[in-house]
């Protein structure tokens, strides 16, 4: 068992000495990321099949970090933005504006406008979600010749679960499509061209949906949007964080797309250029949380054995949010790797069901639930104090939605770890006068 230089999880690079000596060196709670996997991400989504170019672009709100977004805009990918904040801070990490497309539900108005002007004169795309974004944006675009993107509500979508299908009709993410006709009716009276036409069906849904989603959005393309070059499947590709998780295989989706795109251009003498944007796919694997054990408790004969550590739901919400499952690995002081739900041969003797809570004071604080907010234990050797538990599938939606100054926790450091073997610091932790700096006492 328990070599220290083990990977931790299949594919990464990241091994229970590099976690152990990240947390020596800044501290638990923290991430740890892998450049290596990471830019093996990226350079998969560059390398998909296409028929006439691709421009896939990384959403930027699954880890929004200076140093991430860096790294993907130096593979080629543009980037995502949800809002205009992101769309700033994009530009802060030093990407130029026509790199970055920016799909929001935002209605930009005041300060936000005149930035969002200054941005599509840059080059940033506008991808109009909505006819009040259009109107409010119609004039301006006219007269700059700018051309937008828009945002289709196509009625159906898929997602890992309910609160993450965008295409359905219980979310109202883009123009719907009983209103497209009339919308780009009025586009066409403002003298607006729409060159960019995009769907984003849900996250980590069913692949076969996605495919679907082709399909139906060439559909769009060739009924309503005569001056469409781009068209943008969004993101959403499947991954598998646990054992046995089956993921997208996008390579295959690349293949089907390239094959319709041909398909339709000999139909109709159109090329067209696939965008995808994928945020989970770059990230979410390679992507760490290191914990240490504070204590140990059990709730007696018919309960559990709980393992309390020193971060949960503040520095990854998802189990509690959508009750979705991350790999759990136990890792001595020393740095033995004790257990790895990726490889069952490592567990010892000792192993057994054990309930892994964070320090919050909230029952639900955990990062083992189901869907009901039930939590559910898992087979783990059994750690001791100041052990570490690290968590995995941690890249993606973790430090980027963290609540983290609850319970006046700080919000914690990120660290990657260099092609090279190195370490490298990439957000300092928050220093605790942080939390309170902007509040006005009384
Ligand atoms: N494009 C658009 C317009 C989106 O709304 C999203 C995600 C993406 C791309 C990227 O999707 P991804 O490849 O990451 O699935 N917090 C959830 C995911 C919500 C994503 C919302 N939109 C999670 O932790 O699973």
């Amino acid at each position: 068992m328990n070599t220290a230089k083990m990977q931790l999880a299949p594919k990464t690079t990241v091994a229970a000495s590099h976690a152990v000596a990240a947390a020596e060196q800044f501290g638990t709670p923290l991430y740890v990321y892998d450049e290596t996997c990471i830019v093996r991400h990226c350079r998969n989504v560059m390398d998909m099949p296409n028929a006439f170019g691709l421009a896939p672009r990384y959403a930027m709100k699954a880890n929004s970090s200076r140093a991430i977004l860096q790294l993907v805009a130096s593979q080629g990918l543009g980037i995502d933005a949800s809002s205009l904040n992101e769309a700033r801070r994009a530009i802060a990490a030093g990407i130029a504006p026509e790199r970055i497309m920016l799909t929001t539900q935002e209605v930009p108005m005041a300060q936000n406008r005149t930035d969002l002007e200054e941005m599509m004169r840059g080059g940033l795309r506008y991808n109009v979600c909505s006819r009040r974004q259009l109107e409010l944006i119609a004039d301006f675009a006219a007269s700059e010749d700018i051309a937008i993107s828009m945002r289709i509500h196509p009625g159906v979508g898929s997602g890992e679960s309910a609160t993450r299908n965008t295409g359905d009709k219980y979310s109202c993410f883009g123009v719907h499509l009983s209103i497209l006709e009339d919308v780009l009716a009025y586009a066409g009276q403002k003298g607006v061209k729409c060159t960019g036409v995009h769907v984003h069906i849900g996250s980590g849904g069913d692949p076969e949906a996605w495919r679907a989603n082709i399909d139906c959005e060439l559909e769009f393309v060739e009924n309503f949007f005569p001056d469409a070059t781009h068209v943008s499947f969004g993101g959403g590709f499947k991954v598998a964080r646990m054992p046995g998780e089956k993921a997208a295989d996008i390579e295959e989706l690349g293949c089907y797309a390239k094959k319709r795109f041909e398909e339709f251009y000999a139909r109709t003498g159109r090329k067209l250029a696939m965008e995808v944007e994928p945020g989970t796919y770059i990230v979410a694997n390679a992507g760490f949380l290191v914990t240490r054990v504070l204590d140990l408790k059990s709730t007696g004969r018919d309960g559990f054995e709980f393992v309390i550590v020193d971060g949960g739901m503040e520095v990854n919400t998802r189990p509690l949010l959508y009750g979705s499952s991350h790999p759990f690995y136990v890792v001595s002081a020393t740095g033995s790797l004790l257990s790895s739900e990726f490889d069952p041969m490592l567990e010892e003797t000792a192993a057994g069901e054990r309930i892994i809570v964070g320090r919050c004071c909230e029952s639900g604080d955990s990062q083992s639930l189901d869907e009901h907010g039930h939590i559910v234990p898992r087979f783990l050797a059994a750690p001791a104090v100041g052990d570490y538990v690290i968590v995995g599938g941690c890249g993606a939606y973790c430090s980027a939605m963290s609540p983290f100054n609850y319970n006046s926790h700080i919000q914690v450091p990120e660290v990657l770890l260099r092609e090279g073997g190195s370490l490298q610091l990439i957000r300092r932790p928050q220093l605790i006068d942080q939390i309170w700096q902007n509040e006005l006492g009384l």
